[in-house]
């Protein structure tokens, strides 16, 4: 009304150039979040979006191993040494402390020195920190994925954060193996064959997990996890053994180069009603950064099965049929 009814238009004069004139805060003011993934009308000068992030102080996004890539299967080398992981704690129902809305993302914040990971090729033991996820929108097409393989990008990505356990943080951060992140890329089941008997298994993990999102639609709120969830219920029966191998950077700023990243082949299956309570709740979208040039890197896979794997071939051929039949 105040325009209508009046019929004045639009009465304020547009912003004027900075010209080097400082803005200064008082000591009680916030420290903006400087940095953002999507533009931020008017907000401009405050936020950097991913392609100014190389221009923060002590950034290293500019660098030559960031991450995320797309991995492209044409390309990846074969490599023994990439055997199964260790994963301590990761059925523990404890282990989540609480959820916190960082204003980038959800992040599961473990409880200390409980959750390990080793093996998988690594070379030292790592101490598991939090993990966090990468969406789009609300929309049943989004995607929202960090890295993507031959070019497809998935619904959502899941970081399971893992430091050096025999370095400090701040060590682990200046390392190039400081620190080893499993990604595992996210979708929804659209094969109708064996529904139930794939996805059924994490199903409830995760209806319990995003039930705590309506408690932190606030940017830094924090809600204390109660219910018994595991990592291991997450993931549900995803293929742990088939991954690839490269190295990295986190894919925030300061982007610092010290991450060995695995991601996952399979994909963890989640009801796409359960996908979207994430940018519904936090009030952001997009929250991933874009492929990077992967410049001389080498990307490693494990090794295609020699044999059937655990148990015998029929059982492979044969459960689709009965899926089929059943489902
Ligand atoms: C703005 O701040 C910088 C750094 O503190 C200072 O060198 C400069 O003189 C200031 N400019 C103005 C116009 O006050
Ligand atoms: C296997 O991968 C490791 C890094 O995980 C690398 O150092 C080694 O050179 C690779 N071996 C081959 C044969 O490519």
């Amino acid at each position: 009304r105040f325009s209508t009814d009046n019929s004045i238009a639009p009465n304020y004069r547009p912003i004027q150039p900075l010209n080097g004139r400082n803005i200064t805060a008082s000591p009680a003011t916030p420290p903006p979040h400087l940095w953002c993934y999507e533009d931020h009308s008017g907000m401009y000068q405050l936020y950097y979006t991913p392609s100014h992030w190389f221009e923060l102080s002590g950034s290293q996004c500019g660098g030559e191993s960031q991450s995320p890539i797309d991995i492209s299967t044409y390309t990846v080398v074969e490599n023994g040494t990439l055997n199964s992981f260790t994963f301590t704690n990761f059925d523990n129902k404890h282990a989540i402390k609480s959820i916190i809305n960082t204003g980038h993302t959800v992040q599961c914040v473990l409880e200390e020195g409980l959750v390990e990971a080793s093996g998988g090729g690594l070379s030292h033991v790592y101490s598991t920190l939090q993990f966090h996820f990468h969406w789009g929108t609300e929309s049943a097409d989004s995607v929202g994925s960090e890295h993507t393989v031959d070019q497809k990008q998935y619904p959502m990505e899941m970081h399971i954060v893992s430091k050096r356990k025999d370095l400090t943080l701040d060590e682990a951060l200046k390392t190039p193996d400081g620190l080893a992140v499993l990604g595992f890329l996210i979708e929804v089941k659209t094969d109708i064959h064996c529904k139930t008997f794939n996805s059924a298994s994490n199903a409830e993990a995760w209806k319990t997990l995003t039930h705590y999102l309506s408690d932190i639609r606030n940017v830094e709120s924090e809600v204390e996890v109660t219910d018994e969830i595991s990592i291991d219920d997450l993931l549900g029966n995803v293929n742990r053994e088939s991954y690839f191998r490269y190295s990295g950077s986190l894919t925030t700023p300061s982007c610092n180069e010290a991450v060995v990243w695995t991601v996952f082949k399979e994909s963890v299956k989640v009801d796409q009603d359960l996908m979207a309570t994430f940018p519904k709740n936090a009030g952001y979208h997009n929250v991933f950064r874009p492929a990077q040039a992967v410049n001389s890197r080498k990307i490693f896979t494990t090794a295609a099965a020699t044999g059937p794997g655990p148990g015998p071939v029929w059982v492979y051929l044969l459960l689709p049929c009965l899926c089929a039949l059943f489902c």
